[in-house]
């Protein structure tokens, strides 16, 4: 599987991607209340990474697993989990009724904390071949994942044999309203054009796609915002991001096309915006939870 792996991100993912902590909090809470939860429900959050959802919904209490191929992204989670106290459980794989197999490459460990009880394992794996037995978790999660596996249907395939019959799959994501600011990312698009790139090469399963498959496995779909927020940021900030190769977008581009993009992007921007470049504006972020599960319950 050549899936994208975040090794090469992991040092800069939490400054690029962290919400506010408050942020963090309320969204732990509204995945906790769509999952209607308590302390034996088991979670499992696909593509992991450094725990930016997973660890602030464990620390209410929860019995979660996190799994993900980047070793260096769970490193970061790790240091997390052991900067806020949790204590780790030596336990070989295996030990655990529901592990099979290897975690694909390299390890898994298990981590607890009391007051609130909760429990944490996350291993090295491919979401494609999930390394634990069918019928292991309530909850599974995935935020900003499908785009970046090679077959996200397999994964599909792979969520749903890991649930529970009466389980969910709670697919989440990012969304931003309206700012000129986007237009920074709107004109990347059209220099990587003029370039002949494609950027929609990074192929992104449409809701109404995901919808289709998740019914041909029983599930139907529940989609609403979650929580809204505002951000305030400037043009230059969203500029930097893509001198900076923040996403994973960008890393996929050939050096010689993203040189001569970032160029053409540079010189458009500062006649795009001139002085407002670093004028602040305020932006509307939302967070979106669909939830599939067999019987759909209205929220
Ligand atoms: C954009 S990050 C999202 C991390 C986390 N869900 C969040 O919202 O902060 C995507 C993560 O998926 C992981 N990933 C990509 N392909 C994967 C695969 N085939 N199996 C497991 N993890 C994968 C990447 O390594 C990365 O850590």
């Amino acid at each position: 599987m050549s899936s994208f792996n975040f090794d090469m991100l992991a040092s800069i993912y939490d400054a690029t991607r962290g919400y506010p902590r408050d942020v963090a909090l309320r969204i732990a809470q509204a995945l906790d209340e769509a999952s209607t939860a308590g302390p034996q429900t088991r979670f499992l959050e696909i593509g992991v990474g450094t725990g930016r959802i997973a660890l602030p919904l464990a620390n209410l209490g929860r019995d979660l697993t996190g799994i993900d191929i980047s070793e260096r992204m769970l490193a970061r989670l790790e240091h997390k989990l052991r900067a806020e106290d949790w204590q780790e459980e030596r336990l070989a794989w295996g030990d655990l009724p529901d592990e099979q197999g290897q975690p694909q490459q390299a390890w898994g460990k298990r981590f607890q904390r009391t007051e609130p009880d909760a429990h944490m394992r996350i291993a090295v794996a491919d979401v494609h071949h999930l390394p634990f037995a069918a019928v292991s978790f309530e909850v599974i999660i995935a935020v900003h994942v499908l785009h970046l596996v090679d077959d996200w249907r397999q994964v599909l395939q792979e969520v749903r044999r890991v649930a529970t019959p009466d389980g969910m799959f709670l697919h989440c994501g990012d969304e931003h309203g309206p700012s000129d600011v986007q237009e920074v990312r709107a004109q990347w698009r059209r220099i990587l054009a003029e370039l002949g790139y494609d950027e929609q090469e990074l192929y992104q399963p449409s809701d109404t796609e995901l919808q289709h498959a998740c019914a041909e496995l029983g599930w139907q779909a529940v989609r609403w915002i979650a929580l809204t927020w505002e951000r305030a940021i400037t043009p230059r900030q969203v500029l930097e991001g893509i001198l900076q190769r923040n996403w994973s977008s960008m890393r996929r581009v050939p050096d010689a096309v993203f040189q001569e993009g970032c160029r053409r992007l540079e010189q458009w921007a500062y006649a795009y915006f001139g002085a407002g470049i670093d004028t602040v504006r305020k932006q509307e972020q939302r967070f979106i939870i669909t939830r599939y599960q067999a019987q759909a319950q209205e929220r």
